[in-house]
C-alpha cells in the first residue's frame, strides 16, 4: 500500500504539470483529491488495516495529501500570475500619452466687457434695466429733445422698418424715457446695456451692429460733481487706478450741459500714436446732465429733480483695452479672433 501511495503521487503530479488554467485546475482536484480519488480510497481502506500497518499507511497518506494540496495551491497561484501577466500585456494603457485635447467653449469678448461693466456698476448701486431693440421714433429721437426734422437727428443714421415710426434703436438712451415713466416719483440710478443699431458704411471703426451701456441717475440736487466722480472711479475700475482722465465740452440734444471722456492713450502713455491718432487721447462716452425736457417728457419736474446720463461703448472699450484693431472681427464669428479672449 507504501507504494500504491508513491505512485497516486506521481501520477498526480505529474497530471498537475499539465493543469493550464483554473478550470483545468478543478478537474485535478475532483479527480486526485477528490470523494473518489485513489487516495480517498487508501482513506477508506484505513478502517480495515491491521493495527501496526495503520499507522505507517495513514501517516504517509495524509503526507501525500498535504504534498498534492500544497502543489496544486501552488500551481493555482502561478496561473492567477500569468493570466494577470498576459492581461496587462494585453491591454496596455500607456499613461505617458498627451491626453486628447477638447474644445472649450468661452465668452465672447463683449460679453466679457460688458458684465466687467455691470459689476463695477453694481457695486456702485447702479440697478441694469434692459428695454427694447425695436424702438419708437418717438423714444429714440422725439422725446430725447428731437422733433421730427430737427438737425441733430443726423447724428444717428437709422434703419427704419417698413412700419412708419418704428426703427431699430441707434442708441440706448430712448430706455432713458422707459424708465423714468416707470420709476416716477422714485429716484433713479440705472444701467440699460445692449444692442444697438446704425445704417453705417462698415468699417474698421464703425459697424451696423455693436452694444452700448447707458446709464442714468435722476434724483434731488445730483450735479456734475455726481457724474465726473462717477466716470472717473468707473474709469479707474476698468483701466486701473493710474489711468488719466479728461471731460471734454461736447453736444447732444439730450443733455446739457454734455461732455465726452476721454481716456489717456494707454499704447503711447499720452505722447500721441496711430491708435489714439496722435492726440494721446481716447474717447470712450457721451455724458452730460439730463435735459429739461427730458426729464419733463419721463415725468419728472426739472424744477424739482435733476440727474446725469452717460452712453458708453462696450465694443469699443474693448478694442482699446484688447488693442484689436477692427470692430468687424467682433459680429464675423471667425473662431481664430473669438479664441484669443
Ligand atoms: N446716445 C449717445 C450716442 O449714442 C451717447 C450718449 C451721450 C448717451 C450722452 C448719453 C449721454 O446718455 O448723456 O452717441
Amino acid at each position: 500500500m507504501l507504494t500504491q501511495l508513491d505512485e497516486i503521487e506521481k501520477t498526480a503530479l505529474a497530471a498537475l504539470a499539465s493543469a493550464q488554467d483554473e478550470t483545468a485546475l478543478e478537474a485535478w482536484r475532483i479527480t486526485h483529491l477528490g470523494r473518489s480519488s485513489p487516495l480517498m480510497q487508501v482513506f477508506d481502506q484505513l478502517g480495515k488495516l491491521s493495527k501496526e500497518e495503520r499507522p505507517a499507511i495513514g501517516r504517509r497518506a495524509n503526507e501525500v495529501k498535504r504534498a498534492l494540496e500544497g502543489a496544486q495551491a501552488e500551481r493555482l497561484e502561478l496561473s492567477r500570475q500569468l493570466a494577470l501577466a498576459r492581461s496587462l500585456q494585453s491591454e496596455r494603457l500607456d499613461v505617458t500619452l498627451p491626453g486628447r485635447p477638447f474644445p472649450k467653449g468661452r465668452l465672447h469678448p463683449s460679453t466679457q466687457i460688458l458684465r466687467r461693466i455691470y459689476r463695477i456698476y453694481a457695486e456702485m448701486g447702479f440697478q441694469a434695466y434692459r428695454t427694447r431693440e425695436v424702438e419708437s421714433d418717438e423714444y429714440n429721437f422725439e422725446l430725447l429733445n428731437m422733433p421730427p426734422h430737427h438737425p441733430a437727428r443726423d447724428m444717428w443714421d437709422t434703419f427704419h422698418t417698413s412700419s412708419p415710426g418704428v426703427l431699430l434703436r441707434t442708441h440706448t438712451s430712448p430706455g432713458q424715457v422707459r424708465v423714468m415713466r416707470e420709476y416716477y416719483p422714485e429716484p433713479i440710478r440705472v444701467i440699460l446695456p445692449g444692442m444697438c443699431y446704425r445704417y453705417e458704411q462698415v468699417s474698421a471703426r464703425k459697424d451696423i451692429q455693436f452694444n452700448q451701456v447707458e446709464g442714468l441717475t435722476v434724483g434731488y440736487q445730483i450735479t456734475f460733481s455726481d457724474l465726473k466722480g462717477t466716470l472717473t472711479d468707473f474709469a479707474r475700475r476698468m483701466f486701473g487706478e493710474a489711468v488719466r482722465i479728461r471731460f471734454r465740452a461736447a453736444y447732444f440734444p439730450f443733455t446739457e450741459p454734455s461732455a465726452e471722456m476721454d481716456i489717456e492713450c494707454f499704447l503711447c502713455e499720452g505722447k500721441g500714436c496711430g491708435v489714439c491718432s496722435g492726440s494721446g487721447w481716447l474717447e470712450i462716452l457721451g455724458c452730460g446732465m439730463v435735459h429739461p425736457v427730458v426729464l419733463r417728457n419721463g415725468g419728472y419736474d426739472p424744477e424739482k429733480f435733476s440727474g446725469y446720463a452717460f452712453g458708453m461703448g462696450p465694443e469699443r472699450i474693448a478694442m482699446l483695452r484688447y488693442r484689436v484693431p477692427d470692430i468687424r472681427y467682433f459680429w464675423t464669428n471667425d473662431l481664430r479672433f473669438l479664441e484669443q479672449f
